[in-house]
């Protein structure tokens, strides 16, 4: 079975973990810094905090913000539900719109309408490796004085016109290990703005600047030197994952029939996280996949504003229907970079053949 991600662990991750684990530093340390200067270098934001995964980023940005019960941040049911939650762990409450059907991400038509008095923050989600409208959401949050907290968990190195997700606002990446690098479990806040690292940096630590000296109530969200060994060891790799990733994307552009493949937006450099197509019969597709030898995955089955939780807090009523058309629809096929061409022919000829045999999309 091809697999619909591999992450790529060599010689280079095991001797850097090593060296973590012989020097004795094994908690947040020398390279849980070192890790930090360099993902902020390639990131090209002033700052990077490292945290113990995208989620408890996404948290202490809005932290960082000063978000809190009785605020609302704007954002997207069509996400893995750490975005949502991350909300709510503030004690604020997350208002959502739609996204735009041709990139998965934001509706920014949509944003105006749904800020309020009590709205402190737009967040939007830069999905499967394709940034948000980042420029658009950042001249609509300056007029009305709101923050942008990014979650590019899933764009590690995407970029609109050259500049790079994690710059606008505060960006959060999770370094899982699907995802385009990784650290087993672990994540990164960056942003430009000095003073919003700082406090996310007392809130990562209990509050703590000298040692057991507390100065507002924190956390323990630190990454380890064991995590930042193995991300010191993948980030110079970065770059190359995501030229084979876009490599297999062009390969299934060109040759994929029958289902609708995803639409790139002329200014963006997609890295593919995912490889998200639209087919027909989406359950039956992935069925008759699975037996062709391809796995694939459904990212994401229910929108978040109809999960368990959220119906509980009274959520569910929204009106998203591209979003609720895409959740049925969508299915990710293998794209991560440890693809052999032959298997890359293998996805295609199985897609090709599923498609013709339940009819095109
Ligand atoms: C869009 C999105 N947001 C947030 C997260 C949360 O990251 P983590 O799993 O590292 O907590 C993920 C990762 O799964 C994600 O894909």
């Amino acid at each position: 079975m091809i697999p619909i991600a591999r992450p790529q662990m060599g010689e280079d991750e095991k001797s850097s973990v090593w060296e973590a684990m012989a020097s004795g530093s094994l908690a947040q340390g020398p390279r849980v810094r070192e890790f930090e200067e360099r993902f902020a270098a390639f990131i090209g934001a002033g700052q990077a905090v490292a945290t113990s995964s995208g989620t408890t980023a996404l948290h202490l940005a809005l932290l960082g913000y000063g978000i809190g019960p009785g605020d609302e941040v704007i954002t997207v049911p069509f996400t893995f539900i750490a975005s949502a939650n991350s909300i709510l762990y503030t004690g604020a409450r997350p208002v959502f719109v739609d996204i735009d059907e041709r990139d998965f991400t934001m509706d920014v038509t949509q944003i105006e309408a749904a800020i309020t008095p009590r709205t402190k923050a737009i967040m939007p989600v830069s999905l499967y490796g394709q940034p948000a409208d980042m420029s658009a959401i950042t001249e609509i949050a300056e007029r009305h004085g709101l923050a942008v907290v990014e979650d590019a968990c899933q764009a590690h190195g995407a970029a609109i016109d050259g500049q790079r997700s994690g710059t606008w606002g505060a960006g959060t990446f999770s370094f899982y290990p699907t995802k385009n690098m990784t650290t087993g479990e672990g994540g990164m806040l960056t942003t430009h703005d000095a003073e919003l690292a700082d406090r996310v940096r007392l809130l990562r630590e209990h509050g703590m600047k000298v040692r057991y000296h507390h100065d507002v109530v924190g956390y323990n969200f630190r990454m380890t030197d064991i995590a930042a060994a193995i991300g010191l060891a993948q980030l110079p790799k970065l770059a190359a994952f995501n030229d084979r990733r876009r490599a297999i994307a062009a390969r299934y552009d060109a040759e994929l029939r029958g289902v609708l493949t995803p639409t790139v937006r002329s200014s963006v450099t997609h890295v593919y996280h995912q490889y998200t197509i639209r087919v027909r019969d989406r359950d039956a597709f992935a069925e008759r996949l699975k037996e062709l030898g391809v796995g694939s995955a459904i990212y994401y089955p229910i929108p978040v504003h109809r999960q368990k939780p959220f119906v509980a807090l009274g959520y569910g009523g929204e009106t998203c229907p591209v979003t609720d058309r895409l959740t049925e629809e969508v299915l990710s096929i293998p794209v991560h970079p440890s693809l052999s061409d032959d298997e890359v022919s293998t996805v295609v000829a199985a897609v090709n053949a599923t498609a013709e045999e339940l009819g095109p999309r």
